[in-house]
């Protein structure tokens, strides 16, 4: 019979916990979605095509959590602030932005822990993007 080597599940990322990449693109898919519609977010993204940022924002993700690091293979260092300061990301698309993302992480089915985490980290993520005074 074979056994499960020892230390194995404390030492999965929180990227495999979750399901790997497959949990990352349905995530980002699912908020793209959203965003696809929303009066407000869909103009600040430059391109026409929503499948790049889409797939930028995937790779990230995947990094952050402790999966592959082909975000920064394809892109350098995050710098996300930096990253950001072209668009105005104030109160409003903040609030937009987590609108569309807490959708998304409701349509994982996440165990509670994983979505608590996951979430916390987003809120507080988008909170450190908030580039104007209001
Ligand atoms: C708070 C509201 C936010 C708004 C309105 C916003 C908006 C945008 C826009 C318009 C882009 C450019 C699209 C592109 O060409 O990639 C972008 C890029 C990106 N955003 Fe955000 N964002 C927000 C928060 C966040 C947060 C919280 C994260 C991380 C958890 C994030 C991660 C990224 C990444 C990784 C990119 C691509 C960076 C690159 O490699 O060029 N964003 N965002």
């Amino acid at each position: 019979m074979n056994e499960i080597p020892r230390g194995t599940l404390q030492e999965q990322t929180f990227y495999e916990q979750v399901g790997g990449e497959e949990t990352f693109r349905r995530l980002v898919h699912l908020f793209y979605q959203g965003v696809a519609d929303d009066p407000l977010l869909r103009p600040m993204y430059p391109e026409e095509d929503l499948g790049p940022a889409e797939e930028r924002l995937t790779l990230f993700l995947i990094q952050y959590w402790g999966g592959p690091r082909t975000y920064s293979d394809n892109r350098g260092h995050p710098r996300l602030r930096m990253r950001h300061a072209p668009f105005a990301v104030d109160r409003a698309a903040h609030d937009a932005w987590l609108k569309h993302m807490r959708a998304a992480v409701d349509g994982l089915g996440l165990a509670p822990e994983h979505e608590r985490q996951l979430w916390d980290y987003l809120v507080y993520a988008a909170a450190s993007m908030v580039n104007t005074a209001e």
